[in-house]
Formats: structure tokens, C-alpha cells, sequence
């Protein structure tokens, strides 16, 4: 949450760091703000509002500022309102030190106090003013003690002194204004990356703002603190020392964030998933031996057989997508399976044996609280493994091994392809656990044919966007909405309904539809429509009946159907055909509809659909 970028080199820094907070802004968009240092004389100077980032730009316009070092922020409100004070970058003392803060300072009612009395004034509400003025006390207490402001090594001083009292989450990036050409950075617990250039450096949130500038990149890991001029990197760890830093490739490309010739990029990426799901088995389905193949799960086949049971622990879509996991790691593999909550799991203090095996499942890879499952797992020291679709992200590089989804950038805030790939993943993990335990060859080498047919399947499914347009006209002013299924399909129900609040803003609730009677029935009626997810399978009768129960009571029905159902179409109000695929796999066709009914409703009603508010799509804390 929140994005950060840094700039130290040779370019206008403005238009930069204005177009890096754009690549960020669906990190947190409440507020945006930059300070721009010029090399020469070392003036700072900030511009900061609150809104979107164009704001920003046009205020810069406005008012222009110049130099070559700078940094900014793109805000996710946690302490504070949206104000433009509230904004970042942050000034402390009398502009000595300019910040950027990602993440939570948990003590920073105590430190504010007491900076309080040291005389420090507070100008917002924000903990992250109460980080700028203690690196300002810091500083000034340097000083006195001899060290020149003008002189590197009191600066960094000063900033580790003071990140040794913060306790909570930071990436921080700081700006000094007595030594121009410097830019500082330090993390924990919030992502940073450095991009090196040829005479240049950035240092950013994630990687999309270095696309198309640099094609290296340092990743830098808790604790650790990043100094960095046009000319150079030093990287210390705050606990151990001097490190070198461990450069890598950017592996971008860079049209993975442009928007092309879509008006949003959740409607890009629903249309992008017949190849991203293509992408998430290439080179992994081995029809010879009737199984699938990860390069990356860095545990051999004895260890993997002796595994009995799995947990799987993710937060929002994702954990839609483990619980379709769950499902088909029992069926496929008989491997007792668990979807935690990883806020819960975190917390929690379930008995897990060393036969257990725990998969984090994250688009993103900086989900705190899936962050910190797993950290709390593998300090118990079982095997760790990662789900994840961004390289280089936090989860991808502390897990013991895992399995990327390769589905290219995802920036639209409501999880699409990252869902259908994490189920193409999670059918083919089950499809090679089972491959070692259970399941025949002839069973196996089935569900790579299924497999297979899936891209095809998927791009059939987006045939029906003009009729889901349509159902969307229909049924856009409505205030509230019931999604159900069974089965496969049950999670699919709680993804539909997820979608549907986060971008309309429309209440909405997913249920197992035999629980329907329990309670969500006493919803219905004309004015609550309910979408029953109901293609062929084993229990489609059983639906079926739950179907003519909310037709009873009077309630509007939308149905996601098999191709060839005639017998729907005389029940529910509106029917959405899909393609006829094995009840595991339904999951992935059945989501398309509902992420298409969501995002043109959201339209209609008039909703910002990649950045709908109050949310981001990285919950970087907790
Ligand atoms: C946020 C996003 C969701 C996402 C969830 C988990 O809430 O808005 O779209 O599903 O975080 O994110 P992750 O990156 O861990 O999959």
C-alpha cells in the first residue's frame, strides 16, 4: 500500500517521478506528492494534494519545479485523512530531511510525544511526520557531536539511529538537504527496488516504474538500507554490516502496463486470461509421463511423498482461488488440504506436523498478513512455497521454492487473471501430487487433455461479454445481490460477490447455495437478484431445486449455465451460457461471466473500476 519512488541521475526528475506514481497508483491513490531536489544549490521542493496522481501533475504544471534528484509518493491513507497536508513527502525539522514512508510506525504516538517536548512542531497527522522530525533530531544531535552536515556518513547516521526506535512496518526513502546527489533508502517490511542505471539510480515500490529505464535491479530485504547517488550503491545491513548488492534482471516487458486500446485495465486483463492461462502451463504439462513439472518447488520427490497434509493461505481472491485448490488437491491427490485466512493463520497456533506443507498463495508477493503466515511457518520449519505472479516479490524470494503463475503485470485493483491462473496452477499441483500418490496414468494424462483446452475454453467464455453488457443494464440499479453455487463453484460464488462490492460498491454475498435456507433466503425477493452459478455436474439437480426456491419467493435470477441447458432458460430470468468443461476446471469459465457482470455494472454506475475506493491492490499492511 502506497507506492514510493526515488530518482538520483541526470533527468528532470518531475516528470519522472510523476509517471513512476502513475505506474503506482494502484498501489493506493488517495493522495500524491513529490519533492524535487536540485543538484547544485540543494533546495527541496515539495508539491503534494490530495486526489490522483493527475492532480499532482497539473499542480506541477502549474508550478513547475526542477532538478535531477527526487522522490515521491502515491498514498493509501492509514494514519490521517486525505489531506493535502497529510500528503507525502514529509518535512522534518526545518527542512533538513524530506521523507516518503510506506507502511505503519506503531509507536508513534510515544516518539511524537516526546519529539513534542524536544520542541518539534507538527504540522499533520500522519506517523510518518513523527519519522521525519526524529531523523531531524538525530541528525541535529550528529552534529553537535562533531559530524559534518554537509557529510554522508552523518546522514546515514542519523537515519539509523533513528529506524532502530521505529517499531511497525517502513520503506522509507529520505532526501537530505545539505547533501544534494543522495538519496536513502530502508526497508522493512514494505517493499523497496533499487533500478541501476548508467549514471543513475531509481529506487521504487515495485518494479513498474523502472520499466523502460533501467534493465537491472537490486531488491532490497528487511533491515536492510540502500544509499544512493548518480554514481554509486552502498547497501548495509542494519543488523550485520556491509552487504554487496546481489543485481538482478529486470524481467519486465513494457507493455505489460500499457493500456492499449482497452478503456480499463481490469477489462484488459479479463480479456488477457485465454494467454495468461496458456502461460501458467507452459512447459509444465509432461504428457510421456502423465503429470505436470515445476522447476522451482526445490523439494525432491521422497520429501514431496512424505508430505500428508497441505495448507494453503492466502487473503481476498486469492483465497478464493485455495479454496478451489482445496478441493481438487483432496479429489486428485487425497492429500488432506486447509485454506486459511492468513491473518488468521498468523495468530493462530494450529498443530502442524513436519509432513505438512504450506503454500502461500499471492498475486502480488507483498501481502503483509500472507507475508507473515508464512514467516510464522517456516520458523516452525516446515516447507514453505509460494503461489505468486510477481517475480522478485518479497513471498517469491523468502519461500523455500515455488510456482510462479507467469501472468504478467496485474494493475487493475479487482483480481481477474490472477485468479484463473492461481486455479490452472493449483489444478496442475494437484495433478502432480496426485501423480506421486493415487492417481492412474490414464487419469492423469485426462487432466492434461482438459488442461490443454482450456486457453480455447476461455477465450469461447468471453463471447458472451455483449450479452452480460446487457444483463448488466438490466440489473445496475440494483442495491444488493446473492451469489450461489455448489461444489467447484462454491468459491466461484464468493469471487463473484467479491467482485461485484469491490468495484459497484454493491452489497454482495457468496454462499454454498444449500445454505441458502439457512438464512440468505430470508433476502430474497423482487428487488435482490440472485446469480446462481449452475453448469452440468454431479449436483446440478440439487441447484436446480435451490434455483426454484428463490423463483418461488419472486427473486430475479441471472444463471451461468452449460452450453445446451434449454431447461434454465424457462427458470431463471437471464442465462449466461459457458462452455461445457470437467466440474474442476468450471471455475475458470464460470469466474469470466461474473468479473464481466461486475466490471460493466461498475461502469454504468458510474464507479473509478481500476481504483475503486478505499481499497489498493497491495496490502502491504496489516
Ligand atoms: C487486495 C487486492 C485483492 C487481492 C488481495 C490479495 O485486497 O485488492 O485483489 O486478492 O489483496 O492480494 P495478493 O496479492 O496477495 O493476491
Amino acid at each position: 500500500m502506497c507506492g514510493i519512488v526515488g530518482y538520483v541521475g541526470f533527468r528532470k526528475s518531475p516528470e519522472l517521478l510523476i509517471e513512476g506514481l502513475r505506474r503506482l497508483e494502484y498501489r493506493g491513490y488517495d493522495s500524491a506528492g513529490i519533492a524535487v531536489q536540485n543538484g547544485n544549490g540543494g533546495e527541496i521542493n515539495i508539491r503534494k494534494k490530495a486526489g490522483r496522481v493527475d492532480e499532482l501533475a497539473n499542480l506541477v504544471q502549474n508550478d513547475p519545479v526542477d532538478g535531477t534528484i527526487g522522490i515521491g509518493h502515491t498514498r493509501w491513507a492509514t494514519h490521517g485523512e486525505t489531506t493535502d497536508v497529510n500528503s507525502h513527502p514529509h518535512i522534518g525539522g526545518n527542512g533538513e530531511v524530506v521523507i516518503v514512508h510506506n507502511g505503519v510506525i506503531e509507536n508513534y504516538a510515544s516518539l511524537r510525544t516526546k519529539l513534542q517536548e524536544q520542541g518539534f512542531v507538527f504540522h499533520t497527522t500522519t506517523d510518518t511526520e513523527v519519522v521525519a522530525h526524529l531523523i531531524a533530531h538525530h541528525l541535529a544531535e550528529q552534529i553537535k557531536l562533531g559530524g559534518d552536515p554537509a557529510s554522508v556518513d552523518t546522514c546515514i547516521a542519523a537515519i539509523e539511529i533513528s529506524l532502530k526506535r521505529l517499531k511497525g512496518t517502513y520503506g522509507i526513502v529520505a532526501l537530505f538537504r545539505d547533501v544534494p546527489d543522495l538519496v536513502v533508502a530502508a526497508r522493512l517490511g514494505s517493499p523497496l527496488v533499487i533500478g541501476v542505471g548508467d549514471r543513475e539510480h531509481y529506487v521504487a515500490s515495485d518494479a513498474s516504474p523502472l520499466v523502460g529505464y533501467v534493465d537491472e535491479v537490486v531488491y532490497l530485504s528487511d533491515h536492510e538500507l540502500a544509499t544512493l547517488t548518480a554514481d554509486e550503491i552502498h547497501l548495509k545491513h542494519l543488523e550485520t554490516g556491509q552487504l554487496s548488492p546481489s543485481i538482478q534482471t529486470l524481467d519486465q516487458v513494457s507493455n505489460d502496463v500499457e493500456l492499449g486500446d482497452y478503456e480499463h485495465y481490469m477489462l484488459k486483463e479479463i480479456y488477457e486470461q485465454p494467454q495468461t492461462i496458456e502461460n501458467a502451463m507452459r512447459g509444465r504439462l509432461n504428457a510421456d509421463e502423465a503429470t505436470a513439472v515445476f522447476g522451482g518447488l526445490n523439494l525432491d520427490a521422497p520429501q514431496l511423498r512424505r508430505i500428508d497434509r497441505v495448507v494453503l493461505t492466502a487473503c481476498g481472491t486469492s483465497w478464493h482461488a485455495g479454496l478451489v485448490g482445496e478441493y481438487m488437491l483432496e479429489e486428485f491427490a487425497r492429500l488432506p488440504t486447509e485454506v486459511e485466512y492468513a491473518s488468521e493463520l498468523r495468530y493462530r497456533n494450529p498443530p502442524l506436523s513436519d509432513r505438512t506443507m504450506i503454500f502461500a498463495i499471492t498475486q502480488s508477493g507483498e501481502t503483509a498478513d500472507t507475508l507473515a503466515a508464512m514467516r510464522e511457518c517456516k520458523r516452525k520449519g516446515l516447507p514453505t512455497l509460494a503461489i505468486c505472479n510477481v517475480v522478485g516479490s518479497t513471498i517469491a524470494r523468502e519461500a523455500d521454492g515455488g510456482i510462479y503463475l507467469h501472468a504478467g503485470s496485474e494493475i487493475g485493483v479487482a483480481s481477474t487473471k490472477a485468479f484463473t491462473s492461481q486455479v490452472t496452477v493449483l489444478a496442475q499441483l494437484a495433478l502432480f501430487m496426485g501423480r506421486m500418490r493415487h492417481l492412474s496414468y490414464p487419469a492423469g494424462s485426462r487432466i492434461i487433455e482438459h488442461l490443454k483446452a482450456m486457453p480455447e475454453k476461455a477465450e469461447q467464455t468471453l463471447k458472451c461479454d455483449e450479452l452480460v453488457h446487457d444483463i448488466a443494464k438490466k440489473y445496475h440499479g440494483f442495491d444488493n445481490f446473492l451469489y450461489m453455487g455448489r461444489l467447484y463453484n462454491f468459491p466461484v460464488a464468493l469471487e463473484g460477490a467479491l467482485k461485484l462490492k469491490e468495484i459497484s460498491y454493491i452489497h454482495a454475498e457468496g454462499y454454498p447455495a444449500a445454505e441458502m435456507k439457512h438464512g440468505p433466503i430470508a433476502l430474497v425477493d423482487e428487488q435482490t437478484p440472485s446469480v446462481f452459478i449452475v453448469p452440468r455436474g454431479s449436483i446440478y439437480p440439487k441447484v436446480m431445486s435451490n434455483l426454484e426456491e428463490v423463483k418461488a419467493r419472486k427473486g430475479p435470477i441471472i444463471a451461468i449455465a452449460c452450453e445446451g441447458d434449454e431447461k434454465i432458460a424457462d427458470i431463471a430470468d437471464d442465462v449466461i451460457y459457458v462452455p461445457d468443461v470437467e466440474e474442476y476446471l468450471q471455475p475458470i469459465v464460470t469466474s469470466i461471466p461474473l468479473q464481466l457482470l461486475s466490471y460493466h455494472i461498475a461502469c454504468m454506475r458510474g464507479c473509478n473500476v481500476d481504483r475503486p475506493r478505499n481499497l489498493a491492490k497491495s496490502v502491504t499492511v496489516e
